[in-house]
């Protein structure tokens, strides 16, 4: 009787030394150069760098991250990533929302993004949430020499 369910609320914190090798295991299974995980793990001590994870509830496993780089006042997205068995469910439009919160909150103007011209589900991800292409980076990625877009957003204005 009585209550109402909650309604399910992925939570998205700081990530912590523990949470490295799920982090890794993502991005190994997402790109086709994942970061090292000592790569990763320096990112918990870089000043200007934020690695956040994303459980869908609170003693659940990671199932998303997000990284990026404060450089002046831009937020430089490094890496987002949700693992494949937990995507198509929203987490990463949270973590975009997210990191566009977080970004403003430290006193970012923009946030910009390199992608892989292939990578349509991204890049749609990304115009939702007001990202534009702003320029091309040909042949960027060393594996399979594809250009990345450029992609930024203003903070100016919500
Ligand atoms: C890109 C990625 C982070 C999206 O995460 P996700 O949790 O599946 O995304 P969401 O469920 O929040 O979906 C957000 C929107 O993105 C778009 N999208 C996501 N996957 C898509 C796909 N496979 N095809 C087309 N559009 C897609 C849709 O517009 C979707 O909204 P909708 O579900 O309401 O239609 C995920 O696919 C991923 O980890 N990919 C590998 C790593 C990567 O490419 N990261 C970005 C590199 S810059």
């Amino acid at each position: 009787m009585g209550m109402a369910s909650p309604v399910p609320q992925a939570l998205i914190l700081p990530a912590r030394q523990g949470d490295l090798r799920a982090v890794f295991r993502i991005a190994e299974a997402s790109f086709p150069i994942p970061w090292p995980l000592e790569e990763l793990r320096k990112e918990l001590t870089r000043p200007f760098s934020t690695l956040r994870v994303l459980r869908p509830e609170p003693n659940a496993s990671i199932a998303a991250f997000s990284n990026y780089w404060r450089i002046d006042s831009e937020v430089q997205i490094m890496n987002v990533a949700v693992a494949p068995e937990h995507r198509r469910r929203g987490y990463g439009h949270m973590l975009l929302t997210d990191l566009i919160a977080t970004g403003r909150d430290h006193g970012a103007h923009a946030v910009v993004l390199e992608v892989r011209r292939s990578n349509t589900a991204a890049i749609v991800l990304y115009e939702r949430h007001g990202f534009q292409s702003i320029g091309v980076r040909p042949r960027y990625y060393s594996d399979n020499g594809e250009d990345a877009l450029v992609m930024r957003r203003s903070l100016g204005r919500p």
